[in-house]
């Protein structure tokens, strides 16, 4: 059973493992020799039905709709195209305004999740181009959508999603990337900065994944609550979402992500002595404002955890208790390195737990029913 497990202890740990290949994998081929554009030749998607996109809508369950979100951002960001984000469940049951200009894109490493399918399916109805992000090539999204980009994580068992989930990230940069080369809404430039970038990522996570040992005696230290939070700005905001949907499914601690500026609305009234608190702090942009966010629940008496930047430790230390870095590379790319560390907490807070890691409890790898 090892063997098949590659010799590691479980499915997800080695999934974990294998990351750095899923990022190359989904990369290879989409990137032209020159490293500064994007070839997507299998693409139905015309350039001319591209630039008539007027909005995108994405649509997923779970960890794949946690990917949507870093996904649907750096849309935003690089082709100044509105997005709206939906979980699968609620999709059709809003009357969500769809048009032949809307693009909506399903994400889903199984390619058999219902709710995924059937707002596939609604968006189809509705005149809507579906492309749909899986990791199953021939499963029943894959066939149904009008277009598919694989992600090549290659198969994954166990229950917590983890190489799918960067890989749907790498996906989404890379179809990011060649709406912006047809819309043109960055330059070739900037393009090739940005691939460079991607290009580096996979190395990155090998570095943090030789040197686990503050995350797993970090995750021993959890193990022994039973609330915690994740805090965060902006796309640090959509990893804590992943980050703790992770750790409430394998490790049973319940936890909850708070964009941290929405904390003072209530939830803040949850924070007392002692409580775990894990504060992503990559994005620049927001950093200054997630200090003081910080401080509002130290101030509380939390036990703060900041992930973060090397250059931001030092002067994080002043207002936490302790602070992991994280390699540097684009705030946009950032999620595809700052989730690997929550990750590895999930996997060693569940292993301290004695669960059972690769099935937790009352859950199936595959949802085909809605
Ligand atoms: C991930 O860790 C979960 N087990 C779950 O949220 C999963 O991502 C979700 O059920 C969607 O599955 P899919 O990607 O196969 O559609």
């Amino acid at each position: 059973v090892t063997a098949e497990k590659g010799g590691f202890a479980h499915f997800m740990l080695k999934e974990i493992h294998e990351q750095p290949k899923a990022y190359r994998d989904t990369m290879l081929g989409r990137i032209d020799e020159s490293g500064r554009r994007i070839v997507l030749p299998d693409l139905h998607l015309t350039e001319d039905k591209i630039r008539s996109i007027n909005n995108v809508h994405i649509v997923a369950c779970g960890t794949a709709y946690h990917a949507g979100l870093v996904g649907g951002s750096v849309i935003e960001r690089l082709v100044r195209i509105p997005v709206m984000y939906d979980v699968a469940s609620e999709y059709r049951y809003r009357s969500p305004l769809i048009t032949p200009e809307t693009l909506v894109i399903v994400v889903s490493q199984s390619g058999e999740t219902a709710d995924t399918l059937a707002a596939l399916r609604e968006a189809q109805a509705n005149g809507a181009h579906v492309l749909a992000i899986t990791n199953v090539v021939g499963s029943s999204i894959a066939r149904d959508a009008d277009d598919v980009i694989n992600t090549l994580a290659g198969p994954e068992i166990a229950v917590a999603s983890t190489k799918a989930y960067t890989s749907q990230l790498i996906a989404f940069y890379l179809f990011s990337l060649y709406l912006a080369q047809v819309r043109g809404t960055q330059t070739a430039d900037e393009i090739a900065h940005i691939i460079a970038a991607m290009h580096a990522l996979p190395e990155q996570v090998e570095s943090m994944l030789a040197n686990v040992d503050a995350i797993k005696a970090y995750a021993e230290h959890i193990a022994k609550h039973e609330d915690l939070f994740f805090i965060g700005r902006g796309l640090d905001y959509a990893v804590a979402m992943e980050g703790s949907l992770k750790l409430k499914e394998i490790s049973y601690i319940h936890s909850e992500a708070y964009a941290a500026g929405e904390l003072k609305h209530g939830t803040l009234a949850l924070i007392e002595e002692g409580i775990p608190v894990i504060a992503l702090a990559t994005q620049e942009s927001v950093l200054e404002k997630t200090v003081s966010n910080i401080k509002e629940v130290k101030a509380r008496g939390a036990d703060v955890l900041a992930l973060t930047h090397e250059e931001h430790v030092a002067g994080l230390l002043k207002s936490v208790d302790q602070a992991f870095a994280i390699p540097k590379t684009l705030p946009i790319l950032t999620p595809a390195l700052s989730v690997v560390p929550l990750q590895l907490l999930a996997y060693y807070a569940s292993l301290a737990r004695g669960n059972d890691v690769d099935k937790p409890r009352n859950l199936a790898k595959s949802v085909t029913v809605e």
